[in-house]
C-alpha cells in the first residue's frame, strides 16, 4: 500500500500505533511496530527527560526503521524534550498541542518530518500555513483527546482531506478512512491490548471488557477526555448535573489522572483513557501479530471494495 504519508515517511504500511501517555511511553511497543512496517510512536509528554534520552536509544538499537515522537508542545516538560529530540535527531515529530512554527526549520534541517495533532479544520489550516509536513486529526470517538467540538470521524477527516493539500493521518478503521482520502491511518486503544503497551494489567483487562457505548468525554467545556466510564467519571457527571461551577468541576478532574490508571491500575478512579472502538478489542496480541492481523484485514477490506 502506497499512500503520500508511506512515501514521506519511508514506511512499508500506512498505519501508525498512535501515541499514547504511559502505554506508548517507552521502547517495546513503538520498535515491534516499526520493525512489523508501521510508525510506532513515543509518547513522550508523561516521561522524565532522562527516560526519554534512554528510550529513544533503545528504540534505535531495537529498530533501524523510522519511528515517531510526540510531543505535546505546550507540556511544562517541552522544551527540554524538544531538545533531545533535536539531538537524537528523531525521524519522525508527531506534535501535539501548541504551534509547530517556531520549531519547523530547525528540525528540517536535521531531516525530521513534522506532523502535527489538528482538531479542526481551522487548526489544520493554521498548520498548513505554518509549514507542517502531514497532519494527523482524530473524531470524537477517539480515546484521549478528542475535538472539543465532538465532531465525529467521518465528518471531520473528510473536512480536512478536502480543506488542505497535505497528507492526512486519522485514526479509526483503516480501509474506510483511506477511501476518505487519508494517507494513513493511527490506532491507540487497540495497541493497549499488547503485552508491549506499558499499562497495568488491570488497564488491559478493563479495555477488551469495554463495549463500544462503556466510554464518556469528561470535561465538556475545557480540553475533554474520553475513557472508560467508571467512578471518576460518575462522580464528575453527578457534580456536572447538579450544577457544579467550574472551579468544583475543575478540583474534581484534577483528583484523578492517567497515571493513576495506567501505573497503579486503579481502573475506577483513575482516567482510564479509550476510544469507542475500545468495544472492538476482543484479544491481548503481541504487537508485531497484530499489526500483521491489521495488514491483511485492510487488504480483505480493499479486495471487498473492488469487487463491489
Ligand atoms: C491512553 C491514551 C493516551 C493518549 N495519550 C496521547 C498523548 O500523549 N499524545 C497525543 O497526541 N495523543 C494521545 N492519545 C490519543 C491517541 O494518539 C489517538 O489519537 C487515539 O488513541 C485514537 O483513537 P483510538 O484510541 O480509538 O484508536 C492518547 C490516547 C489514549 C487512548
Amino acid at each position: 500500500m502506497k499512500t503520500r504519508i508511506t512515501e514521506l515517511l519511508g514506511i512499508e504500511h500506512p498505519i501508525f500505533q498512535a501515541a499514547m501517555s504511559w502505554a506508548s511511553s517507552s521502547a517495546a511497543l513503538v520498535s515491534e511496530v516499526s520493525n512489523a512496517g508501521g510508525m510506532g510512536v513515543i509518547a513522550a509528554g508523561p516521561m522524565r527527560p532522562a527516560d526519554f534520552q534512554k528510550a529513544l536509544r533503545e528504540i534505535k538499537e531495537k529498530t533501524k526503521k523510522p519511528f515517531g515522537v510526540n510531543i505535546p508542545l505546550n507540556g511544562a516538560r517541552a522544551a527540554e524534550l524538544l531538545e533531545i529530540a533535536f539531538n537524537e535527531k528523531i525521524p519522525v515529530m508527531v506534535a501535539s498541542q501548541g504551534g509547530p512554527r517556531e520549531h519547523l526549520a530547525r528540525f528540517r534541517a536535521i531531516g525530521t518530518k513534522w506532523l502535527h495533532v489538528v482538531a479542526s479544520e481551522e487548526h489544520a489550516k493554521k498548520a498548513e500555513a505554518a509549514g507542517v509536513d502531514a497532519l494527523v486529526v482524530d473524531g470524537a470517538e477517539a480515546g484521549g483527546h478528542p475535538p472539543p467540538s465532538e465532531v465525529g470521524t467521518i465528518v471531520l477527516v473528510r473536512r480536512v482531506v478536502k480543506s488542505t493539500k497535505l497528507p492526512v493521518v486519522a485514526s479509526a478503521g483503516i480501509a474506510a478512512l483511506l477511501a476518505l482520502g487519508a494517507d494513513a491511518v493511527q490506532l491507540g486503544t487497540r495497541f493497549i491490548a499488547t503485552p508491549e503497551a506499558s499499562v497495568h494489567e488491570n488497564y488491559k483487562r478493563a479495555v477488551l471488557a469495554a463495549k463500544v457505548d462503556d466510554t464518556c468525554l469528561v470535561g465538556r467545556g475545557g480540553l475533554p477526555i474520553r475513557q472508560l466510564k467508571n467512578a471518576f467519571s460518575a462522580k464528575y457527571e453527578a457534580a456536572e448535573k447538579a450544577g457544579a461551577s467550574q472551579d468544583e468541576l475543575e478540583f474534581i478532574f484534577k483528583e484523578s489522572s492517567l497515571k493513576k490508571a495506567a501505573l497503579e491500575g486503579e481502573v475506577e478512579w483513575g482516567k482510564v483513557e479509550a476510544g469507542q472502538s475500545a468495544g472492538l478489542v476482543e484479544d491481548i496480541l503481541p504487537a508485531a501479530e497484530l499489526f500483521r492481523r491489521l495488514v491483511r484485514e485492510t487488504e480483505e477490506a480493499r479486495k471487498r471494495l473492488a469487487s463491489l
